[in-house]
């Protein structure tokens, strides 16, 4: 048992419906742990003191302690794949990507990776991902191994393609399928680890393949579909080609049974209404990923009329279409795209979606995302005061950290914060991060 003190704060509600009130706030605050999962959380005075004598306590007098972050579209064999110069969507993937993924044949290398990944993860605060790995079994292998051995809950799976991929990228409808099949049964459930089956996109499968994809689905509840939708214009129109009967992009997904509440769609940039009213209807989630939308030039994503047609949106930052791990920074680029679109992202509705928003797209909330008795204590301590410049326009708000409402703060650390900001990480109750040791 261990106790974490400092200014607790997590979301019972989206503050984008709910308002501020959705907030919990709690100044002088501590969270309980035993055994990976939150015991207590509430005032200090009032949880310290329904503790044994000696429990030791872990104490952030002027850090906020919030649930882990969470990234809802990654790729972790592209962390050399970030600052690639100069090109959209499929010359990026010919060029840079991949090249890169075909070295995970090599389980040493995709140990190495998935290591380095995870380490900078957890820098940064984010401690549950949704993940693509390769094609390779050996790259969902070293992923998963890694994950367990850190306990982190992390939610991966094998990239499926069949064609339009370089020969050693691709596999067979039944070869993804068998793979898949045995990664499933090996992982999915195993400590924290769950399993998302993972075609690339429309264009890199067969329909044999997008058809072996929802047979996976149907044949395991509670598994996750992961894949990139509707980003780049010259992938739309190569879909078009590849599917002539598909009324749109999303109706090649929806044919074969892949939308659903437990399915993340990456982009969703240049979606008709009837692609967005279907995604609503089937529970779908679109992760936003505004670092990568901006890098390779894809277009701005316009996630108020998303939401208003009542699609789930999750954040994300795609590495290594994205160029930052933090999802702060991740944030503070959603606010900008959704500036030039004259809407807003209020820091708290940004922090609801980086916690318990995120967790509710994964249909893992109640698991993770809150600070709730009974949620697995996986926490993130931010201190909005890490560099010079963030301290200095601290300066300028007396008197904060006794605020009811965090919110000023909160949007000084999205906006100037990243790894620098994030004192400690929590994964299940222990410290795994701590900023200069
Ligand atoms: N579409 C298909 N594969 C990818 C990828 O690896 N990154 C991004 N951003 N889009 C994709
Ligand atoms: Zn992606």
């Amino acid at each position: 048992m261990r106790a974490i003190r400092g200014r607790l704060l997590d979301f019972t509600a989206d503050p984008a419906e709910a308002g501020a009130a959705a907030a919990r706030y709690v100044a002088d605050g501590a969270v309980a742990v035993e055994g990976g999962t939150i015991l207590a959380r509430g005032p200090a005075a009032e949880v310290l003191a329904g503790l044994p004598p000696g429990t030791p306590v872990d104490r952030y007098p002027d850090a906020l302690v919030m649930p882990g972050l969470i990234d809802t579209h990654i790729h972790y064999p592209q962390t050399r794949v970030i600052a690639s110069y100069g090109a959209q969507l499929l010359d990026w993937l010919d060029t840079y990507t991949f090249p890169e993924e075909q070295r995970f044949a090599d389980p040493a290398h995709a140990a190495r990776i998935a290591g380095f990944f995870i380490d900078e993860l957890l820098r940064n605060g984010t401690t549950t991902a949704l993940v693509y790995c390769t094609v390779h079994p050996e790259s969902v292998e070293a992923f998963f191994a890694e994950s367990h051995r850190r306990n982190t809950l992390m939610v991966a799976g094998k990239v499926l393609m069949d064609r339009n991929a370089p020969e050693a990228l691709c596999d067979t409808a039944e070869r993804g399928h068998a793979e898949s099949r045995a990664l499933i049964d090996r992982w999915h459930g195993t400590g924290r680890q769950l399993y998302a089956v993972t075609p690339r996109f429309a264009i890199t499968s067969t329909e044999a393949q997008l058809d072996a994809a929802g047979s996976l689905l149907r044949e395991t509840p509670g598994l996750f579909l992961q894949t990139h939708l509707s980003e780049n214009r010259d992938e739309i129109a190569a879909v078009r080609r590849l599917f002539p009967w598909a009324k749109s992009y999303t109706d090649v997904y929806d044919r074969f049974g892949l939308l659903g509440a437990r399915s993340v769609f990456g982009h969703g940039i240049h979606l008709d209404d009837d692609e967005v009213s279907r995604l609503a209807e089937t529970g779908s989630t679109v992760a936003f990923c505004p670092t990568s939308n901006l890098f390779i030039g894809s277009g701005l994503f316009d996630m108020g009329r998303v939401r208003r047609a009542g699609v789930k949106v999750g954040l994300a930052t795609d590495v290594g279409g994205g160029t930052s791990f933090s999802m702060p920074r991740t944030a503070a680029e959603a606010y900008k795209v959704l500036q030039l679109q004259h809407q807003n992202l209020p820091a708290l509705a940004a922090f609801h979606m980086m916690t318990r928003g995120n967790a509710t797209a994964l249909g893992l909330e109640g698991r993770i995302g809150t600070l709730e008795p009974g949620s697995d204590a996986d926490m993130v301590v931010l201190d909005s005061r890490a560099t010079p410049a963030m301290r200095h326009r601290m300066e300028a708000m007396p008197g904060d950290a006794d605020s009811s409402d965090p919110g000023a703060e909160l949007f000084v650390l999205m906006t100037l914060g990243d790894d620098r900001a994030v004192a400690a990480t929590y994964v299940a109750g222990e410290r795994v991060h701590r900023n200069g040791g």
